[in-house]
């Protein structure tokens, strides 16, 4: 592949096939939040509380806000705060709850969390899920807790309003179970930053302990175990560890990755110096265009480990539930913003966990609001950056099936070979839906189509993300600098061999969405 130059107009040829690959899953549209910084306290939970809120203390704005990503999933109470965490200081009336130091992140540990008053609790946090429409995923205290204290959770959660735990649940306004499925046992457990850090041999051990005893109080719950965070040397031997002593009991290993934290050199392209990311340098923005393929190494070598050491006949998915873009170690810990070029990292990513979803079925993004986070929110204002934007436009119109796309054209202008174009193809009924990502800072593509098997219609829609400015955010003053710009296309279709067949432009750094009307058949060529 040759590299563009800059200011160039670049053809690429997009072949699309007619049979679906896969499923996509919608848990691949995952989210995170976390008690730590401002994402929970100061962000979901304001800090002064008003009946106006949903629940006394979550703003009506930011509500509609994360309806809009149309989160499928939501992952919590951490992340690292897990570890440390006793859910019975969050239920109950809120005055009575406990104020504990946040051990993870508090004012006495790194500075990055306040006191936790416990008014954001477990019944908070479900009944925010009920209310978004998306499936919760609670992550258990393996760092600090026991399995009983786990088991009780499970009960507390899911079990019947006449159960011990069930019962203090009605009392507290839902009577209904909340028939939370998916269970996470600790976060990141075998770095020495976490909480109760253990061995992969130990905590298999541990893995077993408390799935039996939850499972003792729900059987249908699925449970996700540790796998390694960030790519490292022990990778192999924490995946062969964890699924050759516990494989038969566990339904997802959880991974995590980062691009260029300074401060884990193992995420291959970081900046090491603290800040860097701020400049508005060409350099930076392809280091960080290029960070994807240590992301696509990192997936890659963790679905082969999970083929080689899963029991036989067992299906183990990989919970990619920490990624994100995150530069500055303290300040995007407490608060973040994240600029277009980010989003279009993230909508890479989403592409990549298109093509890979039948390994990785669930993905979070991290996190969900202000901690390394896509959505920003204070007393001050609440708004959405160009990340959660992409969410919006994936999840409003991606389908529910893969189909082949090859990409033919040059990479960016970067020692490492990143395609300048990254594209993904769902089809769901009549709607084949197109996401192309020019990653080329200056170049605008010229695309040439080739659908295989489909009449497309000439009239379609094109909804893009996309700024003169690569490294704009929005902002408390200009919330909507960057938005999503939905635009009728009326497209020059000709049919040959049995493929629809049209160009497309796509402007330089830019999220383009082709949202097509398709009938089959064309008969398809044979290639
Ligand atoms: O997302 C912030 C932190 O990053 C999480 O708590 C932890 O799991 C990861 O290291």
């Amino acid at each position: 592949m040759e590299n563009s130059r800059k200011g160039d107009s670049i053809p690429i040829s997009v072949t699309v096939g007619h049979e679906p690959l896969h499923p996509l899953p919608r848990t691949q549209y995952g989210h995170f939040i976390e008690h730590l910084g401002k994402c929970i306290k100061g962000g979901i939970w304001a800090e002064n509380e008003s009946e106006g809120m949903f629940l006394g203390g979550v703003r009506p704005e930011l509500v509609e806000q994360m309806r809009a990503v149309n989160p499928s999933v939501i992952r919590y109470p951490g992340g690292c705060f897990a570890d440390g965490y006793h859910w019975k200081d969050g239920i109950g009336p809120r005055d009575k709850r406990p104020r504990r130091w946040n051990r993870a992140w508090g004012k006495l540990g790194l500075m990055t969390g306040p006191i936790e008053d416990n008014h954001f609790g477990t019944d908070e946090f479900l009944r925010l899920c009920e209310e978004l429409g998306a499936e919760p995923q609670i992550t258990a205290n393996v760092g600090s807790g026991t399995a009983a204290e786990a088991a009780d959770w499970v009960e507390y959660v899911n079990g019947p309003s006449g159960s011990g735990w069930g019962a203090e649940r009605a009392k507290n306004g839902h009577p209904e179970p909340y028939r939370v499925k998916y269970w996470f046992l600790g976060n990141e457990i075998f770095g020495i930053h976490e909480i109760g850090h253990q061995n992969p041999q130990t905590y298999a051990k541990t893995v077993r302990q408390y799935a039996e005893a939850m499972r003792r109080v729900d059987r249908a719950i699925k449970i996700v175990a540790c796998g390694t965070f960030m790519p490292t040397r022990k990778r192999e031997h924490i995946h062969s560890t964890v699924l050759g002593l516990a494989g038969d009991v566990i339904d997802y290993l959880s991974i995590h990755f980062y691009a260029t934290n300074p401060i884990f050199p193992s995420s291959f392209l970081n900046y090491q110096i603290l800040g860097r990311h701020k400049r508005r340098s060409t350099k930076v923005y392809y280091d960080v265009m290029a960070s994807l393929r240590a992301q696509e190494t990192y997936l890659s070598n963790c679905i082969e480990d999970v083929h080689k050491y899963a029991p036989a006949g067992k299906k183990i998915g990989l919970s990619f539930d920490e990624f994100n873009t995150w530069y500055s170690f303290y300040s995007d810990l407490v608060a973040a913003n994240q600029n277009l070029r980010d989003a279009l990292w993230v909508a890479s990513s989403l592409n990549m966990f298109h093509r890979l979803a039948p390994d990785l079925p669930l993905t979070n993004i991290s996190q969900m609001v202000n901690v390394v986070g896509i959505i920003v929110s204070s007393h001050r204002a609440t708004f959405s950056t160009p990340s959660a934007l992409v969410y919006r436009i994936y999840t409003e119109n991606a389908g529910d099936e893969l189909l082949r796309s090859d990409v033919d054209g040059p990479s960016l202008p970067h020692k490492i070979e990143v395609p300048a174009l990254d594209v993904s193809a769902t089809l769901g009924g009549d709607k084949l839906s197109v996401f192309l990502v020019n990653r080329h800072l200056d170049a605008e593509v010229v695309t040439n189509f080739s659908i295989d098997g489909f009449k497309v219609e000439p009239s379609a829609e094109r909804i893009e993300l996309h700024h003169n400015d690569a490294f704009k955010y929005n902002t408390n003053k200009e919330p909507e600098a960057v938005t999503i710009d939905r635009k009728p296309e009326n497209l020059a279709v000709t049919v040959k061999d049995g493929s629809s067949c049209f160009p497309l432009r796509v402007p330089p750094h830019s999220l383009t969405c082709l949202a097509l009307n398709v009938t089959r058949p064309l008969r398809p060529h044979k290639r």
